[in-house]
């Protein structure tokens, strides 16, 4: 198993992936598809990471055990937000179609407070919650895949991990993008640790060297021999908290040994005779996305065409006021209690999108007042995959910024999430996607904060249809909205739908983002005719999903365009 597992990654290096998508022309009217399978897909955020997954498949393993080797490989070729060191959520459906989903979202330790970021004058210290050790939240990802792996694994663990050690260990050659990623957060690397991170250099990275992570590969393989104890306990436990607290962080051992990943009852809504799966809180994406489909229904936005004014401003309409209701309504829902029934109720979404114009635009002061700032990076990273028996899995996860909080654990080799920003820090003042939030989403200890992560299946007629999902912060809720919209209402294929332009609306601050020089002029004209103000975004989202089609073969669309990503089938 190991070498066949050697053996197929080398394959890919060398020959890249099996059966690219099809015309990647954006102005073609010929159909563009993305990588067509007869049974078997995996889309992910690197082409390694989703070769491994569909290894695991081909040598007998379910989409469970595929999605977590994917999980650990991308914590090694992946690490601006593939990780160990975060958490994240999961959305199941197997094949006969019960749905599951699991929530491995890092924790806040116990000694965090709910004034933890601000100075004496109860204003927020910049910069406290996004980098450095402070930032950092008790990681859930090991725990979250022993956790599924109990649950719907077929294939041993250690397998699962043997091909992230390997690589580790091994090496692999960068990408373009991997590359660019490193060479830019060299002063922050320097600046976080005070030691030389197999990541730091003084000539820049360039594509195709080959990169090691050999600390990395014995906590790896420590997990391996010792199971997610040999991350929660003894030397790799010791090692975080060692690190963390060394630079006023509060993770102990004990907050280690207490994580644990908790299953929740999934979201299930209907959008236009299809069910809708996806994740409660302490993400707000399932509620948020369930809402905006609701009140999409009432209006007939496939005849209006794709991104045209009218659909754009009604979408930001609904958009708006959903992200109002999450900045006020969301948290995790062990601590505080989350209206969800009101929430996701006919009748409210009714009331609340009743003052939707269809001429001008409602300003969001006159919705709920808020001070905010512009929204900075985003990162994350979703995959999706379905296996020859019909079971899909849908996986975001995240250490929040590009590289979590830039703290390598000193002798275990990854990076440390800055997770704590997702928390409120002081209700109605941003974080760093410039969300605000209310008491629902405040700081305490063992509280989960609040999320956008939108890993989501859809179903028709009782079958798989879609696994959708994106990285993005708080436009991750509007791209997997659109994208959805994209397959259902505007009949694409799964890559059309992803690579088709996006666009962003969050309530605060009162802009629409849009991705650079992808909207015709006459459109951006007409929203601002309407009152919308326009700012512009480099890209938005970087989606990994499939589309199951109606002979029963799967299309994985990645976003090549914007990324690395890379759909790889059987
Ligand atoms: N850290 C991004 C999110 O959870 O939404």
């Amino acid at each position: 198993m190991k070498l066949l597992l050697t053996v197929s990654i080398s394959i890919l290096l060398i020959f890249g992936c099996s059966k690219p998508p099809q015309n990647i022309s954006n102005n073609s009217t010929e159909t563009v598809l993305g990588t067509i399978g007869d049974s078997a897909m995996v889309a992910s955020a690197h082409p390694i990471a989703s070769q491994v997954g569909a290894d695991i498949m081909k040598n007998g393993g379910n989409a469970f055990d595929a999605a977590i080797a994917v999980q650990f490989a991308l914590a090694v070729v992946y690490p601006v937000a593939g990780n160990i060191g975060g958490g994240g959520f999961a959305v199941i459906r197997e094949s006969n179609g019960n749905v599951a989903s699991l929530d491995f979202r890092e924790k806040a330790p116990k000694s965090a407070s709910k004034d933890m970021y601000l100075d004496s004058e109860g204003n927020v210290i910049k910069g406290k919650s996004t980098i450095g050790r402070l930032a950092c939240g008790v990681p859930g990802s090991v725990d979250g895949m022993f956790e599924l792996h109990k649950k719907y694994g077929s294939m041993p663990m250690d397998q699962l991990i043997q091909p992230a050690i390997i690589l580790a260990d091994g090496g692999f050659p960068l990408t373009q993008n991997e590359a660019s990623n490193l060479n830019r957060f060299q002063e922050e690397f320097k600046m976080q640790n005070n030691w030389d991170l197999p990541t730091m250099r003084e000539s820049p990275w360039k594509e195709g060297e080959t990169m090691f992570y050999k600390d990395l590969a014995v906590t790896l393989a420590i997990i391996r021999d010792f199971g997610k104890e040999g991350f929660y306990e003894g030397i790799v436990a010791d090692q975080i908290v060692k690190d963390v607290q060394s630079g006023g962080g509060l993770i102990t051992m004990d907050d280690l040994a207490t994580y644990e990943s908790k299953w929740r009852e999934p979201l299930v809504g209907n959008y236009r005779n299809h069910k809708i799966i996806s994740m409660p809180p302490p993400s707000s994406g399932g509620i948020a996305l369930l809402q905006l489909l609701q009140g999409t229904e009432d209006y007939p936005i496939g005849t209006w065409g794709h991104n045209s004014a009218k659909a754009i401003h009604t979408m930001t309409e609904l958009e708006r006021r959903v992200y109002a209701d999450r900045a006020t309504y969301l948290g995790d829902p062990d601590f505080y209690d989350v209206p969800q029934e009101m929430l996701l109720s006919e009748s409210y979404n009714e009331e609340r999108f009743l003052d939707i114009s269809a001429k001008s635009k409602t300003p969001s002061s006159e919705i709920k007042e808020g001070n905010v700032e512009m929204i900075e990076s985003v990162e994350t990273t979703h995959f999706s995959v379905v296996d020859v028996d019909g079971n899909s899995i849908a996986i975001t996860t995240t250490l929040n910024g590009y590289f979590g909080n830039k703290v390598m654990v000193k002798g275990a080799g990854f990076f440390l999430n800055n997770e704590m920003d997702d928390f409120s820090a002081k209700p109605g003042v941003p974080n760093q996607f410039g969300l605000v939030g209310a008491e629902a989403n405040a700081v305490a200890p063992e509280k989960r904060m609040l999320s956008s992560m939108t890993p989501t299946i859809v179903e028709k007629d009782g079958e798989l249809l879609m696994v959708v999902g994106t990285p993005g912060g708080s436009t991750i809720i509007t791209s997997v909205y659109q994208t959805i919209l994209n397959v259902i209402d505007h009949e694409m294929t799964m890559q059309e739908a992803v690579n088709a332009e996006k666009f962003h609306h969050q309530w605060l601050p009162d802009l629409i983002l849009i991705e650079e020089n992808r909207f015709a002029e006459n459109v951006v004209d007409d929203l601002t005719s309407m009152g919308h103000v326009i700012d512009v975004r480099k890209q938005l989202g970087k989606m990994d999903c499939i589309l199951v089609h109606p002979d029963g073969t799967l299309e994985g669309g990645s976003d090549y365009t914007r990324g690395d990503n890379t759909s790889i089938g059987f």
